[in-house]
């Protein structure tokens, strides 16, 4: 191993955080933990601590980063390939770290998923290697100078961090678990227990065993110090069993030390006012601006510019999850009310095919993109009316946020994140100056058909509407308050190290 790298920028007076985690824009981006993994280290820097990143060295992450510097070499051991340590200077503000191992990441294809679609063969040793080297950063065996007080892992990806920590000798950093999602879990065959590197009694119900696989969403949540999850209600909802996914007991367990943090948004990045991307900045006091970029956007999807129906959004991973077939199933009623829909978002082979069909049949009112494509995100962010997220459960969501942001009230379940952040549109809210968008419950296609009868009501009516528009732009989605949860249980775990 090479001699600890002394580091210049390091100051012994702030609280060291490490940020562990799988995608982070705009690097690396399949959701919104990319949005968080940028923001939020950040925000925490803002407020005097040193947090920095820690990425796979993916082959589109590398490929921006053409200046990296290396810091470290880690030798091949258990199943792992040899690998290396990045430092990459970035525009980020915050320093970042890359895991450069070429035969695990240096490959075509997404994060996660072939471009087929299908799961990388090998995450669990992909996955495994990152939480192994944050462990080791975190541990006594590092071979930085810099060493965190705090590891803060996110998602199953890095959960396996823990776990490792948990059997190193010496000192070592407190780690926090933050849940984005409980649906991805990251289970894998027992037999990859040796092959991870981890002794063969962590096998237990009380370690990183699930119902006889191995488990490292599990493995984080029994051996972190902390936990956290990106809303409170989602909190709430993870300790029962119909969203907590098997893993609801441990969670209940665990209640003292799980706590829901809602995400905040990058208010820079999101912001009418200065957005580069849309055709014409507005803000709350230049609503009427709003109108070229519906304008702008009818044209570039094909749509008619008819002005006289609300058009309706949706940016989504295409998946259950999101609720997308229950849009599906009222899409003629929708059409009917008049108003027009516009989807950006892929997934679902079958959701990609109802969707595009719709908009074949339909080419003036209806429109899918497949694909990801940041800046059409911000163009129908800031042309839609209305921006739909019918979600069976979300954990925080973003786009609820950003919409709000850009005067385009949400549709949205009560569930998670959503219900958290937004007010629902009645004669009390009005008064009383919070009403933001659309609220429903029943997880049913009727209950959202209902929703989006009120909406177009609401539209059709412009005082209501620009009440509401003027609502969500008014409200602060901004890191600071979150940032500053986080660092206090941050600075709670480093003093009970
Ligand atoms: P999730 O992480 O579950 O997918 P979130 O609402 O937290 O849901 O975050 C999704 C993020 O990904 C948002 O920033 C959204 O704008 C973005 N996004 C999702 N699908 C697409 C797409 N097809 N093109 C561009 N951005 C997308
Ligand atoms: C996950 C969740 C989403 C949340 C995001 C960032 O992908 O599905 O609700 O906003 O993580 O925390």
């Amino acid at each position: 191993m090479p001699p600890a790298t002394p580091d210049p920028a390091a100051n012994p007076d702030q609280l060291r955080v490490l940020f562990a985690t799988s995608e982070c824009a705009p690097l690396i981006k399949t959701g919104g933990l990319a949005d968080v993994s940028a923001a939020l280290p950040a925000a925490v820097r803002a407020l005097g601590l040193d947090a920095r990143i820690l990425l796979p060295g993916y082959r589109p992450v590398l490929a921006q980063l053409p200046d990296c510097r290396e810091l470290a070499r880690f030798a091949a051991s258990a199943a792992f390939p040899g690998s290396r340590l990045l430092h990459a200077p970035t525009a980020l503000g915050v320093p970042l770290l890359v895991l450069d191992c070429p035969e695990l990441y240096d490959r075509p294809g997404g994060p996660y998923q072939t471009a087929a679609g299908s799961d990388w063969s090998d995450n669990a040793l992909r996955f495994g290697l990152l939480s192994r080297v944050a462990a080791r950063l975190a541990s006594a065996d590092s071979p930085l100078d810099w060493q965190p007080q705090v590891l803060h892992c996110n998602e199953w990806q890095t959960g396996l961090a823990s776990a490792y920590l948990r059997y190193a000798a010496g000192a070592r950093a407190a780690t926090l678990l933050t849940i984005h999602n409980l649906a991805f879990q990251g289970i894998f065959e027992p037999e990859l227990v040796a092959a991870l590197g981890l002794p063969r009694d962590c096998f237990s119900p009380d370690g990183v065993e699930y119902y006889g696989k191995l488990s490292f969403l599990k493995a984080g949540l029994q051996f972190a110090d902390a936990i956290t999850t990106v809303s409170p209600t989602y909190a709430h909802e993870i300790q029962g069993a119909a969203l907590g996914f098997g893993l609801h007991e441990l969670l209940a367990a665990r209640k003292d030390s799980l706590h829901g943090i809602l995400n905040g948004i990058d208010t820079d990045l999101w912001n009418p006012a200065t957005d580069p991307l849309i055709a014409c900045r507005y803000a709350a006091d230049t609503l009427a601006a709003k109108a070229a970029n519906k304008r702008a956007l009818q044209r570039r999807l094909g749509l008619a510019t008819a002005p006289e129906a609300p058009l309706f959004a949706v940016v989504s991973r295409l998946t259950e999850q999101k609720g997308v077939d229950w849009l599906l199933a009222i899409a003629p009623q929708l059409l009917a009310l008049p108003a027009q829909l516009a989807l950006l978002g892929g997934g679902d082979a079958q959701l990609e095919r109802g969707f595009l069909a719709l908009a074949q049949n339909h080419p003036q009112q209806a429109s899918t993109t497949i694909g990801f494509d940041e800046t059409l995100a911000h163009v129908i962010e800031a042309g839609a009316d209305a921006f739909l997220m019918p979600s069976r459960f979300e954990p925080c969501g973003m786009n609820q946020m950003y919409s709000q942001r850009y005067g385009t009230p949400p549709i949205v379940r009560a569930t998670g994140g959503l219900a958290d952040t937004v007010v629902d549109c009645t004669a009390a809210t009005l008064a009383d100056g919070s009403a933001s968008g659309f609220v429903f419950h029943a997880p049913s296609a009727a209950a959202l058909l209902a929703a989006v009868e009120r909406a177009a009501g609401a539209w059709r009516d412009g005082a209501t509407w620009r009440a509401l528009q003027r609502n969500g732009m008014a409200r602060d989605f901004g890191w600071d308050a979150s940032a500053r949860r986080y660092a206090a249980i941050y600075a709670r775990l480093a003093k009970n190290r």
